[in-house]
């Protein structure tokens, strides 16, 4: 039996990037993906829904063009051909992976891999009744839709009468919905919302906590929630969806039970690490929180044997996912490298859209960090006045106390996807404020609202008790 250096058990951007990282340093790699290259995040996650939500802001710009001198006549949109363009752009992005795998000498069969077990040589994989051997293991077998133990959901699941959707079974709508409850106001849910209501559904969010979009900046998703509250969505929050009936879906809120009817109603409460259907019983891999457990290499506690992606159960998020996957391959091939979670940016594609990295007032303060906050509205950046006319936004910084470090940075406001990375890149190399000022950033750009928020901002304000109107259980 031939010997590889590293199996990949899943083609996600985990696993494909191991794969070619791999490949390009002259590994001999085989990859598994039982159905197609680039996993969830390609074929129904990040780009099909980016690809939606670009077709839903140019027709928004078109509607809106007087606003900029522009006048047009019987602005409208075709759902079909937008779904289309939808399927085009993935299938452009699976090839180019596939090109990538060709290109680094990956080998990838097209079909599901089961673990049969570990011995002196290697780790031992079986695929439609041939055998495969490696001398190493990455699982990236990555995550599926969470459907929680509501009755009406579970015993429907997401295939019942193609009323109860996930986010795989929303991107093959044929035909926009009059309306649609989303059920968990997190970042699926969101930007399912944005989408919808930018086509004129009338969409609403119930989510069970205090305020949508948890975990990132609270005043920020408290902006978006008002900005998307004008734009006709309702939202019900500290609102718990307990049952659901056909197309009815009953909540409690504040003591009360309310129902909603829906032509549509979308599952997003989260997603599960796929840990089953793949022999991984077989291995004896220690677990965590229902993901596989590894050490910051990607480690399991089984020699030869590492996990990357959704399935770790830690952040599930693609690009979080591919440097996993860079860390093993770089500790395979003799680079000490080592994962680090402090400056994974988290990045809400709304219109606007949403970008925060490092530390929340409420993460810093539940940790004890002393912190100072800069905060200029984004109206401060000449390019962003120039490009969203009567838009607004804000970028929040928040600076260590002690050495005037930047642990944090948050924005809501256009282009903000594109620029978190410049603050990634400060919080990852631990920069101060005075560092960062010394920095030219090209104007004019809106990126200059980071620049600016550290420098203009008079006194730095202590991040004492700013978000006290928002009552966190
Ligand atoms: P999520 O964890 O972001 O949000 C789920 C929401 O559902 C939470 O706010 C929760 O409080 C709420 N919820 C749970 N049970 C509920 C109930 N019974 N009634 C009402 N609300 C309830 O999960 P989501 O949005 O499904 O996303 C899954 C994963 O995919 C996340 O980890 C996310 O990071 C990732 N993702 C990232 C994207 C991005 O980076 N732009 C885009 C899409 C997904």
């Amino acid at each position: 039996m031939e010997q590889h250096d590293l199996i990949i058990i899943g083609g996600g951007p985990a696993g494909y990037v191991a794969a070619e990282r791999a490949g390009h340093k002259g590994l001999k790699v085989l990859l598994f993906e039982k159905k197609s290259m680039g996993g969830v995040c390609l074929n129904e996650g990040c780009i099909p829904t980016k690809t939606l939500l670009y077709s839903a802001k140019t027709y928004e710009n078109a509607l809106h063009g007087d606003r900029y001198g522009v006048f047009g006549d019987n602005i409208r949109f075709d759902f079909s051909a937008m779904m289309a363009r939808k399927n085009k752009v993935v299938k452009k992005l699976v090839a180019g992976v596939e090109g990538k795998m060709k290109m680094n000498q990956v080998t990838v069969i097209k079909g599901e891999a089961m673990i049969v077990g570990r011995g002196k040589e290697g780790v031992e994989v079986s695929c439609a009744g041939n055998s495969y051997k490696g001398r190493n293991l990455l699982i990236c077998t990555g995550s599926e839709a969470f459907i929680p133990p509501i009755p009406g959901l579970k015993e429907t699941g997401d295939k019942s009468g193609n009323i109860i959707l996930t986010n795989r079974e929303i991107l093959e709508l044929k035909e926009k919905p009059d309306s649609l409850v989303v059920i968990g106001g997190g970042v699926i849910g969101m930007e399912f919302a944005s989408f919808f209501n930018s086509l004129g559904t009338k969409v609403t969010v119930v989510e069970m906590l205090p305020e949508i979009l948890g975990g990132l900046d609270l005043e920020i998703s408290a902006m978006l929630r008002n900005h998307y509250a004008k734009k006709g969505i309702a939202f019900n929050l500290n609102a718990k969806v307990v049952k659901v009936e056909g197309n009815q879906v009953i909540f409690e809120k504040e003591g009360k039970t309310e129902t909603i009817e829906s032509d549509k109603i979308l599952v997003s409460v989260g997603r599960r690490p796929v840990i089953q259907g793949f022999g991984l019983e077989n291995l004896h891999v220690e677990l965590y929180k229902g993901g596989i457990k590894v050490d910051e290499k990607m480690r399991t506690n089984v020699p030869g044997v590492y996990a990357a992606g959704d399935v770790t159960g830690f952040s599930l998020l693609a690009h979080t996912a591919s440097r996993e996957g860079e860390v093993v391959v770089n500790n395979l091939t003799g680079r000490n490298d080592r994962m680090r979670y402090n400056a994974i940016p988290g990045v809400v594609y709304t219109n606007p859209e949403v970008a925060g990295v490092g530390e929340t007032e409420e993460s810093a303060r539940a940790k004890g960090i002393k912190y100072r906050i800069a905060k200029l509205p984004m109206a401060y950046a000449g390019r962003f006045v120039a490009e969203n006319e009567g838009g607004s936004g804000i970028c929040k910084v928040l600076i260590g106390e002690k050495h005037g470090e930047v642990i944090g940075v948050h924005m809501l406001g256009n282009p903000c996807s594109e620029m978190i990375y410049g603050a990634c890149m400060a919080i990852e190399q631990e920069m101060t404020i005075e560092q960062l000022q010394e920095v030219v950033f090209p104007h004019p750009t809106v990126s200059e609202i980071f620049k600016e928020t550290i420098h203009l901002t008079p006194a730095l304000s202590k991040g004492e008790g700013v978000s006290k109107r928002f009552k966190i259980k």
